[in-house]
């Protein structure tokens, strides 16, 4: 975990894009596991170890923001974001059932799609369980708007919802 990180809850997200240059962050296994670890015990379809290395560590074409204390990560979005393009995709956001209900999934979106605006983005898409009632709340609260629904989206079954917003002017 970032050593800056207090033992309290820090109120600053970090922010990483693989390939914006101006974004510092180094990766290492400690960190990479976390993730999947908040994902895999709080997260709506987590990923595996495995594909959270895959993916942080051989596409570049992504955007992560997260925020916690030193010892836990309490919440992470994570983006497709490829250079070029002007719709990121929400692949993942999770807050630590603990500390829901407090702002920081707002925040953790609110503030990931202003960092996204600065490097060229103008609009959001995601999919989102239909029957996931906090997170289609969040997204509606953050003026997404429905498309369409996929029926059996998921492995389970369910359907998703499609989901995008334009991001205002900078
Ligand atoms: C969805 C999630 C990220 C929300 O995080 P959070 O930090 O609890 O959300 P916030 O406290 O910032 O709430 C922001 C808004 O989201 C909505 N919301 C959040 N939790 C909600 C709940 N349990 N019921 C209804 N609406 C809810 C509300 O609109 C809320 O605004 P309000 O406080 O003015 O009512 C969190 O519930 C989570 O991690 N869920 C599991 C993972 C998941 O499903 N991710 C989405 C996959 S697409």
């Amino acid at each position: 975990m970032n050593p800056n990180f207090s033992n309290n809850i820090n109120t600053d997200i970090q922010f990483h894009c693989a390939w914006d240059k101006r974004s510092s962050l180094v990766f290492n296994p400690a960190l990479i596991k976390e993730l999947y670890e908040l994902d895999f015990q709080n997260g709506a379809y987590p990923w595996g170890l495995a594909a959270w290395q895959d993916f942080l560590q051989s596409n570049e074409y992504y955007f992560l923001a997260f925020l916690g204390t030193a010892r836990h990560l309490w919440g992470l979005a994570l983006f497709m974001a490829l250079p070029g393009e002007i719709t990121a995709h929400l692949l993942k956001i999770v807050v630590h059932n603990e500390q829901r209900k407090k702002g920081w999934g707002e925040r953790l979106f609110k503030e990931s799609t202003a960092h996204l605006k600065t490097l060229g983005f103008s609009s959001i898409y995601l999919e989102v369980g239909a029957e996931n009632h906090p997170a289609c709340q969040l997204y509606r609260k953050m003026g997404l708007q429905e498309l369409r629904r996929v029926p059996r989206f998921y492995s389970d079954g369910k359907d998703a919802l499609i989901m995008s917003t334009g991001l205002p002017a900078l």
